[in-house]
């Protein structure tokens, strides 16, 4: 991923996104690969796609979600992964993404679906959350929040609870740095279990192993794996959440 890309195309991102990811203007993919990731989205969404699609977060956190609840923020909401478990568990559900080809590829699927109207999808960011206070019963982001200001931080974790109402609930799911979390009232639940990534097929995991997670290529290509355990892969599996309820 760090050799993927160029500072030539940071030309892809929006003067808002730029404000974000590379607020000092001088950025390189090849040195930052948080940046490369944002770039990935935006010059090959459908290749992050296929990741995500493989990348499945374990039964146990799905399963924790609340049901039946009046209406879900999503953030960061990317192709979907989460967003289409939320779909049937809110009377109303919006998905906030800023990668354009990103929403375009989850409206397609949500609509492939039958859900296009059930999901309002919009553009947004963390620090700046496109919704009134007190929106939502549960608003939640997934692999997309982290302590960094550019991809949350402390101004986007205030966002996401001033868009929840009372006794909401705010989960970030597969968090990046926990104890940031936990020291900011958030509790912890992680699921057990052996996880797996799950690939089409050998050649697709051999392939996109190369791209995303190289020092493990070899040993993928050599075991003829199509099922490889998130630790191979030298990935935290999503097995965990952290949440917190809002005083009413
Ligand atoms: C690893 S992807 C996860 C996408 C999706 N939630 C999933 O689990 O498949 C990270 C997502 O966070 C989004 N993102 C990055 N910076 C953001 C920001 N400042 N505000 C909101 N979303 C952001 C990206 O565009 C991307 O869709």
């Amino acid at each position: 991923m760090r050799r993927r890309y160029t500072v030539a195309d940071l030309s892809v991102l929006t003067r808002d996104e730029a404000s974000r990811f590379v607020p000092r203007g001088d950025g390189d993919p090849q040195n930052d690969v948080v940046l490369a990731w944002e770039l990935l989205y935006r010059l090959e969404p459908e290749l992050y796609d296929r990741l995500a699609s493989v990348e499945r977060l374990h039964p146990g956190v799905i399963g924790w979600l609340p049901r039946e609840v009046d209406r879900i923020a999503e953030v960061g909401a990317g192709t979907g992964r989460l967003t289409m478990e939320l779909v049937e568990r809110g009377r109303q559900v919006v998905a906030v993404e800023p990668a354009l080809p990103l929403r375009r590829i989850l409206r397609r699927k949500l609509t492939a679906a039958g859900h296009g109207d059930r999901v309002r999808v919009v553009r947004g960011f963390f620090d700046r959350l496109p919704l009134p206070d007190d929106f939502a019963d549960l608003v939640v982001a997934c692999s997309a929040f982290t302590p960094s200001p550019g991809h949350g931080g402390e101004t986007g974790l205030a966002e996401m609870e001033r868009v929840c109402r009372p006794g909401g609930c705010v989960a970030i799911i597969w968090p990046n740095h926990l104890a940031w979390l936990t020291a900011r009232g958030y509790r912890h639940v992680s699921f057990p279990g052996p996880m797996s990534v799950d690939f089409g097929s050998h050649e697709e995991a051999v392939e996109l192993a190369e791209i995303f997670y190289p020092r493990a290529a070899g040993e993928v290509r050599r075991r003829g794996w199509r099922k490889v355990p998130f630790e191979v892969l030298g990935l935290n599996p999503p097995r965990d959440l952290a949440y917190k309820v809002l005083v009413q």
